[in-house]
Order: structure tokens, then sequence, then C-alpha cells
């Protein structure tokens, strides 16, 4: 019976292209899937197996885990710490990156992951996800400190997602365009069902939290109020909104029919750069966004030019159709410093 491409072929076949590679990075690529697939399983049986709820503690960002959130990093870990392919892992549940225990061997690559995203969204069976941003580890490192996790993101190797949705899907870059697997429970196997994905250039939809709007700069609220004014405003084109609070989902509709979403850096203290973690959130995304032929950009500067300054570090993040992004940029460029509106 014909199945298709397995994810498992594709990236062997990728392999095949790239002379002096010895496997070791494919072999990352399926001990990635093999995590991705328990956390669906436990995602997917959610309160069969008395997973969902807040695990009542705190990570380090001071938000509140839901118990998913450290299942599916434990399950990260224990697919991960063993293969000999990594010399360092850190997450968004862990405050330090996470070394080699010292009876396994260690390998050339970092990885950094957000094992559950839009985490609030599982208590009422909403689309989660999980990032990962692949990373080579410098020369000569042996055991790599935080600062060798700070490269910006156009050093990355590789960069992923799986979406646990109404399908279980594993969408990767490693720079040569963008290719979305479906889960086949059948044969547990991630087949090639998205090749080549592409952003629509242009768009007529919309992704940001409403509910902040009191906080945002002139450049964010001159945008969206003229996608609100609609075909009487400055666009002549009616938009439309969505907001799943999963940006795994987020990225994933825009990569399927277009959009820009947007988490602005606003008012509030502590909310200057967004909410969104610039290693193991926006620089993945922004990795696989400009692959498929979109932009990403905190407004005044392209997501993955930025020189990390922390694991943790924030940003904010506007990404999506190549157009819209250039747009809001363009509002950015006319204003000053302090994001208010420049006299002319
Ligand atoms: P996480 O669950 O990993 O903490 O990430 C949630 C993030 C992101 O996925 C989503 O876009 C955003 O938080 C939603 O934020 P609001 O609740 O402020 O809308
Ligand atoms: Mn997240
Ligand atoms: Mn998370």
């Amino acid at each position: 019976m014909e199945h298709g491409t397995t994810l498992t072929q594709f990236i062997i076949e990728e392999q095949r292209r790239i002379p002096g590679a010895t496997g070791d990075f494919t072999s990352l690529l399926n001990d990635i899937l093999t995590a991705c697939k328990k956390i669906s399983c436990a995602v997917n049986r959610g309160g069969l197996i008395g997973v969902l709820g807040s695990a009542e503690t705190e990570n380090v960002q001071g938000e509140t885990q839901k118990k998913l959130d450290i299942i599916s990093n434990e399950v990260m870990i224990d697919a991960l710490e063993w293969t000999g392919h990594l010399a360092g892992m850190a997450s968004e549940e862990m405050e330090d990156p996470l070394p080699i225990p010292k009876h396994y061997p260690k390998g050339k690559y970092l990885i950094l992951f957000d094992p559950l995203d839009g985490s609030s969204n599982i208590d009422v069976n909403l689309s989660v996800g999980t990032i990962f941003s692949i990373l080579r580890c410098p020369d000569g490192v042996e055991h790599p400190a935080v600062e060798d996790f700070l490269q910006p993101g156009s050093k990355q190797v590789c960069a992923g997602y799986a979406l646990y949705g109404p399908s279980t899907m594993l969408v990767l870059t490693t720079g040569h365009g963008v290719n979305g697997f479906t889960l086949d429970r059948s044969i547990g196997e991630f087949i090639l069902s998205h090749p080549d994905m592409k952003v629509p250039a242009e768009t007529r939809e919309f992704a940001i939290n409403m509910s902040n709007q009191r906080y945002w700069n002139a450049p964010v609220s001159r945008y969206v109020e003229e996608c609100l004014k609609g075909a009487e405003g400055a666009r002549e084109k009616d938009f439309n909104m969505r907001w799943v609070a999963s940006m795994v989902a987020e990225v994933h509709r825009i990569l399927t029919r277009g959009g820009i979403f947007m988490y602005p850096g606003d008012s509030r203290k502590g909310a200057e750069n967004g909410k969104l973690r610039l290693m193991y959130e926006a620089n993945p995304m922004s990795f696989i966004i400009e692959q498929a032929g979109g932009a990403s950009s905190t407004g005044r500067q392209r997501i993955l030019d930025v020189q990390p300054q922390g694991l943790h570090q924030r940003v904010p993040v506007i990404l999506g159709s190549r157009e819209e992004v250039q747009r809001v940029v363009s509002y950015h460029n006319d204003t000053d410093g302090d994001g208010s509106r420049q006299v002319a």
C-alpha cells in the first residue's frame, strides 16, 4: 500500500545531497520526532490520563506551569539527552541550559525548545504545539555555557514545530524551504503532506491580542486601526481577525493561507519587548516564515539579526505575509524612537 514519503526518508534524502554529511543530524531529527509523537499522545489522551490542569509551580518567567508543560519538557529531555548528537539543551521550562549527563556521549549540536506552546489552550481542548531550534555548538566547546547558546537566529541549522491540532503535524526547515508532514497514526509515521509551503505575499487577515490595544505603540495602533476601518479606510479592503493564543497554531494558519501575526512590545511595565521569547519561539518561527517567503521583524530590526543577550529574553514579534510586515515596519520608520508619531 502506498503511504507517501515519510519524514525519515525525506531527511535522509536531503542529507545525501550534503557532501560529507555524517547522518548525525538526521538521527537527531528522528529523536525529536519520537519526542513529538509521545507529546502528541499525551495531549491527545488528555483528561483520560490525568495530565490536564495546573502543576501549581512557576517557571523562570513566573508563569504558572501546566502539568503538560512539565511532562512535555521531560519527554524532550528523555528523548534527546542520551543520543550523542547534542552538546547541550535549553528550554522555556528550565532557567539554565541542561548539560548532557556525563555517562552519555556528546555531539556537535545545541537545541532550544518550547516543549508546549500555547499551553493555556490545553485545558479547553484547543491546539498546542512544540517549537524547536537547532544550533551548532561552537568549535572546541565541550561544556556549553549560556553564551554558547546566544547565537543570532540567522545561525540556526534547523527549526521546526509540531502542531497538536485535529491532525498532528511536523513543519520543518533546514534552510531549503519549508515542508509539512502529517502524522499517520495507523503506521506511526509523519508523511509529507504539505511540500514547499509558501506564505502568500498579501493578506486580509491579522492576529493580535486586542485586549492590549490601549498599551500599543503608535505604529501598531495605526496598522490595526486601518485594518479595522476596512473598505472605508486607507486599505480599501475588509480584514478578518483571528487570535488562538497559541503561536504554533497562528504560524501554521499563516503558512497555510497567509496573514500577519503580532505580539508587539507595549507600554506596560515588563512588556516593553512583548511576551514571546527570542531563542525558542521568535527565532525558529522567523526562520520558518522567511524560508516560506514571508518576513519577520521586531518592527525595527529583522528578528533573525537580533543579537541575543539572554536565554529567556523577550522580543517584539511581527511576522507573516511579506507586504503586510513591510507595511508595519514602514510605520515604525515613520515614528520617532519612543514610538510616538513624528511631526513632519
Ligand atoms: P507558552 O504557552 O509557551 O507560554 O506560549 C504562549 C504564547 C504564544 O503561544 C501565544 O501567542 C501567546 O503566548 C498568547 O499570549 P496571550 O495570552 O497574551 O494572548
Ligand atoms: Mn510558547
Ligand atoms: Mn511553552
